[in-house]
């Protein structure tokens, strides 16, 4: 298994008091396969995806039972040999185009210094492969886009220099965080064809962040539904798409507007009403109880079980499996 997390756990600082942003995340992730996870903003995606990088913010807390890349344990790992370990074996695209990337250095100076850093290859080197990577990701004028500051590029154009970078190095894994939320319909198609072709061609493992449920029918093969710091409910990708059985993932994808119902045809999530709940305490109640419209006696004394369903995915939830397949059907 390339990447083996268990029982990942992040708190944060949030004005004097204790935030648990993730509250106990597993998740497997193999060469060549891509996981989505998937759930509403505020509900510890990007921290579960910073935690793995070890790029939490200032103040925030990681403890895990096992967070294993390859068999290494990252959490042990020092910072030389993490940030060795970083932009080489595993990379990451991060949610803001315009934060990852140096305002004051060009392009070209940015892809090279990446490049060179982990393969101490020359200059000249670094070039030519900045300019093969780039227009491996659709990029056209490479060698003068390579001149270019980042406030030249248009969104898109930013989003490709980005998955250029996170791929000069032939990562083994890379982790997408939101990487095409900010884009239109057609950029963002061009560029989940990039990164899903880049995969194949070196069965990179690849987990991808996302509240788009469109894109998640297009690229995954395992899904993970996450809630307020919690995995509500894991499985292949038709099981969870076709035959979901927690109540929040039923809930996604029953607020996906569909064209027919006058909406726009986008499949971002609507909302479900309420609010992703933030936890400054332990809880280990379902963490969707305040707003389940399943919600029984037991949910609010008990934690949930995980059990399995006929279409093999794992579920946390109090309903019996018989009722969720009913209210399925
Ligand atoms: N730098 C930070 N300091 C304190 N709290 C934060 C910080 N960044 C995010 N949070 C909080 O942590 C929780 C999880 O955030 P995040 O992982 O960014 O969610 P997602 O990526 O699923 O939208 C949210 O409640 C958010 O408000
Ligand atoms: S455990 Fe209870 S509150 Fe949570 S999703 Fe299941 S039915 Fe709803
Ligand atoms: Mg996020």
């Amino acid at each position: 298994m390339l990447l083996q997390v268990r029982d990942l756990k992040v708190t944060l600082q949030d004005q004097g008091q204790r935030l648990r942003a993730v509250r106990g995340v597993d998740l497997d992730l193999a060469a060549g396969e891509t996981l989505c996870v998937v759930g509403e903003s505020g509900c510890g995606k990007s921290m579960t995806a910073l935690a793995l990088m070890q790029l939490l913010p200032r103040g925030a807390e990681l403890s895990s039972s096992k967070l294993q890349f390859d068999g290494i344990e990252l959490s042990k790992l020092s910072r030389h040999k993490l940030s060795a370990l970083r932009g080489r074996r595993i990379s990451m695209i991060f949610q803001e185009p315009m934060t990852a990337l140096n305002p004051v250095f060009t392009i070209g100076d940015q892809l090279r210094a990446v490049y060179r850093r982990h393969t101490g290859v020359s200059s000249a080197e670094a070039q030519a492969r900045a300019i093969e990577v780039l227009e491996s990701v659709g990029l056209t004028n490479a060698e003068l886009r390579m001149k270019q500051f980042p406030h030249q590029l248009s969104g898109g154009l930013r989003q490709r220099v980005l998955i250029a970078m996170a791929l000069m190095c032939e990562p083994e894994m890379i982790i997408c965080d939101e990487p095409t939320t900010a884009l239109d319909a057609t950029t963002q198609a061009q560029i989940l064809r990039i990164l899903k072709e880049a995969q194949s061609a070196r069965k990179m493992g690849m987990l991808f962040i996302t509240h788009d449920l469109g894109v998640v029918a297009r690229i995954a093969d395992r899904v993970a539904v996450m809630y307020a710091g919690r995995i509500v409910e894991h499985g292949s990708r038709a099981a969870v798409l076709r035959s979901p059985a927690h109540p929040y993932t039923k809930g996604l994808i029953a607020s996906v507007p569909r064209p027919q119902d006058g909406g726009t045809g986008s499949k971002r999530l609507a909302s479900i009403p309420g609010n992703v709940p933030a936890f400054h305490h332990e809880d280990p109640r379902c963490p969707f109880l305040s707003r389940c419209p399943k919600r029984m006696s037991i949910c609010t004394r008990e934690a949930p079980p995980v059990r399995q369903t006929e279409a093999g995915q794992q579920v946390a939830c109090h309903l019996p499996l018989d009722a969720q397949e009913a209210l399925t059907a």
